[in-house]
């Protein structure tokens, strides 16, 4: 099986409901190795490029928002940005991560069991954001970390 790096950010909702550590326990039981983690302040540029594959989407103009911190906390807007390591990693992170919609995510994931959807602004509160696939990975990785912030 093909050793795989990938992208976890733990989104502003995870970070405002203190989410950060049960999802890296569960990242680091299923098995990934972190080589590298920091904590982001994300610019508008940098939402851009992150969800560049999403322009378009009724959803974009709320996502560029939501990673920004703008619905959680202005005043401290925050992610988590972290790589994990490991065979078949982005496949293997994406299913302890779980679904999209929290209302689909299986149960035993982190966004079954700490997402939600805001009904009032219907948009996903999912805590995490994984890469979706290698194509993915290797873009955000990229977008997110210099090379020689990871441990390798
Ligand atoms: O994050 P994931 O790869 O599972 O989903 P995506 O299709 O790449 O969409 C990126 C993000 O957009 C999701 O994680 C949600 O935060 C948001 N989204 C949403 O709020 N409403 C949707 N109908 C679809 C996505
Ligand atoms: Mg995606």
């Amino acid at each position: 099986m093909p050793i795989e790096k990938t992208l976890v950010v733990i989104k502003p909702d995870g970070m405002k409901r203190r989410l950060a550590g049960l999802a890296i326990d569960r990242l680091e039981n299923a098995g990934f190795e972190l080589i590298g983690a920091k904590v982001v302040s994300v610019t508008e540029k940098l939402a851009h490029e992150h969800y560049a594959l999403l322009k378009g989407q009724p959803f974009f103009p709320n996502l560029i928002k939501f990673i920004m911190g703008d619905y959680h906390d202005v005043s401290n807007r925050r992610v988590l940005a972290m790589v994990y390591r490991g065979e078949n990693a982005i496949k293997g992170v994406r299913a302890v991560v779980g679904a999209t919609s929290p209302e689909d995510a299986a149960p035993g994931t982190i966004r079954n069991a700490f997402g939600r959807i805001n009904s009032k602004a219907g948009y996903y509160e999912n805590v995490v954001h994984a890469s979706g696939n290698a194509m993915e990975a290797d873009r955000e990785v990229k977008i997110w970390f210099k090379p020689e912030e990871l441990v390798e």
